[in-house]
């Protein structure tokens, strides 16, 4: 929950800009699919209006309460977050003018049938968007090799449970070959420095795979907690700084 809730906040001015870019405006109908506890609900309500309004969708009990928690402390009025499986929404048909995913296609993976619901959820000549991971430019500085390896190890149990983290990677074709009109993309990228708290994001990722690690024989117990101790040290030493991984943005307009 620490770890989506900072990944969030780190990345909104990014989301920001994608929006404005989109050109989200007052009066939308906007939906972030598994939108855990903060996805870009404070963006899209900002820029839907009192005219507009926002669709926050997750399945997981935790990220539901903690996005309703954060819709009501924020007293965003036009948003309602909703406890609905993002693959298979059955929110009526072509009703948004924006659909949007971050975050879902890399872990989860079932690609095909996601970007067919969030297609069958925009109305015609509405915007699909997705942002999603590329781990190319993730690297602490200068390298070191427990904190490659626990990259590496990362990037094993994502596939391990049928995600990609290098999904950012493919969505620009996969908008293309949907069909989607005036495909656009653009890529993030941030550095990080001073022990900013997102500097720990391998050792979160880490942590909260640790069971499909060692189940999945990518590190035993022993072996990863000896790379995270490192880790620690690593992204605490105020000599280095972080790239984090490049966050893709593609946006398409599904044909009218
Ligand atoms: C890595 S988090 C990303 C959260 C948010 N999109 C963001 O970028 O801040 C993935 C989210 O997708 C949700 N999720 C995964 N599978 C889902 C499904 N089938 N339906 C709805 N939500 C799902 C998880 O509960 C989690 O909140």
């Amino acid at each position: 929950m620490e770890r989506l809730q900072l990944q969030a906040r780190v990345w909104e001015p990014e989301a920001e800009v994608m929006l404005d870019m989109i050109g989200v405006a007052s009066g939308w109908r906007c939906i972030d699919l598994g939108c855990g506890a903060l996805g870009l609900l404070g963006p899209m309500s900002r820029r839907a209006g009192p005219k507009g309004e926002v669709t926050g969708v997750d399945m997981d009990a935790k990220q539901l309460a903690a996005a309703r928690a954060y819709v009501a402390a924020e007293d965003l009025k036009n948003v309602k977050v909703l406890e609905l499986d993002a693959y298979n929404t059955r929110l009526p048909r072509e009703s948004f003018d924006l659909t949007h995913v971050r975050f879902v296609f890399a872990p989860v993976g079932r690609e095909a049938d996601l970007l067919r619901e969030m297609i069958a959820l925009t109305r015609p000549g509405g915007t699909i968007a997705i942002q999603e991971p590329d781990a190319a430019s993730w690297n602490s500085y200068p390298p070191h090799p427990s904190w490659k390896k626990v990259k590496e190890i990362i990037l094993a149990a994502f596939s391990a449970g049928g995600g990609d983290f290098n999904a950012g990677a493919r969505t620009f074709g996969m908008l293309r070959r949907a069909g989607l009109g005036d495909v656009r993309i653009r890529a993030a990228v941030i550095a990080l420095q001073d022990k900013h708290p997102y500097m720990r994001s391998p050792v979160q990722f880490a942590t909260s795979l640790r069971k499909r690690i060692v189940e999945g024989k990518l590190a035993t117990e022993a072996e990863l907690d000896k790379l995270l101790a490192e880790c620690e040290k690593i992204v605490n030493d105020p000599d280095r700084f972080s790239l984090t991984f490049t966050v893709t943005q593609v946006w398409g307009r599904k044909p009218s």
